[in-house]
């Protein structure tokens, strides 16, 4: 039997690009090192790329309009959330231009995509309230659903990134059903994570400019450089996904 081509689909988090494209973030190049990143990213030939969040650092238009300059060729569908460091007002009117997606629900591939936003501007703890979670009550049962969202709706054993959860994750978990949903995403932690609550796969993408070590108590710089994730959907509901490095 010949199996259906699958959907493959980037996830690109927290790139932090300022508006001066000189500006240093943990002591990287934001530019340089998502500049690094791409050519690896194009080998992929990804039919649609996820941003999820802190796309820029300052919440600036110039880092906005540089991501899209940087990207905008890198798939056929752009899709987007917001992190604690992005501010939605700048950001959307740069994004609609370019014609990325906001959802919050989208489907590609044969899976439902729901972006989530869980920003609460100048905090950085996430937060998800009725009107954000509503999408979720709109998904067709027993479809595969892959869920988006900035914050890490687990603790990924890193204290320097888990004071600064999803807050009351439980509004989440309890909308979720690992029968139709069978991947949460998220981005904020700098580290690539992968766990497992309620049946339903947590999975984290790295940052395409400074990632943390693992377990670090403080902040500290993993060497191996720029990364992100990548997925491969298939519409009978499985998936593959791994990590995509510069190097
Ligand atoms: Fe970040
Ligand atoms: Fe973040």
């Amino acid at each position: 039997m010949v199996m259906p081509r699958p959907f493959t689909l980037l996830q690109l988090s927290d790139s932090h690009l300022s508006a001066d494209p000189a500006a240093a973030y943990r002591g990287q190049n934001a530019d340089a090192t998502l500049s690094s990143l791409l050519p690896a990213c194009r080998l992929l030939a990804p039919d649609g790329v996820v941003l999820s969040g802190d796309v820029a650092e300052d919440g600036s238009t110039a880092a906005y309009e540089r991501a899209g300059q940087m990207l905008n060729d890198l798939a056929p569908r752009t899709a987007w959330i917001p992190g604690n460091h992005d501010d939605r007002a700048a950001m959307a009117p740069v994004f609609d231009r370019l014609g990325y997606q906001a959802g919050p629900l989208l489907e590609w591939g044969g899976w439902q995509i729901v972006l989530l936003d869980s920003a609460v501007p100048n905090r950085p703890e996430g937060r998800l309230d009725e009107a954000r979670l509503a999408p979720l009550d709109e998904l067709a049962p027993g479809r595969p659903t892959l869920v988006f969202v900035h914050h890490q709706p687990l603790a990924v054993d890193s204290p320097w990134i888990d004071k600064y959860p999803l807050t009351k994750p439980e509004r989440l978990w309890s909308r979720l059903d690992a029968r139709t949903v069978k991947v949460v995403a998220f981005g904020h932690v700098h580290q690539a994570f992968s766990g497992e609550r309620q049946g339903i796969a947590c999975l984290s993408a790295p940052s395409t400019v400074a990632n943390g070590q693992p377990g670090a108590a403080r902040f500290t710089l993993d060497p191996t450089g720029p990364k992100a994730r990548w997925f491969r959907l298939w519409p009978d509901g499985r998936w593959l996904s791994g990590i995509v490095s510069a190097g």
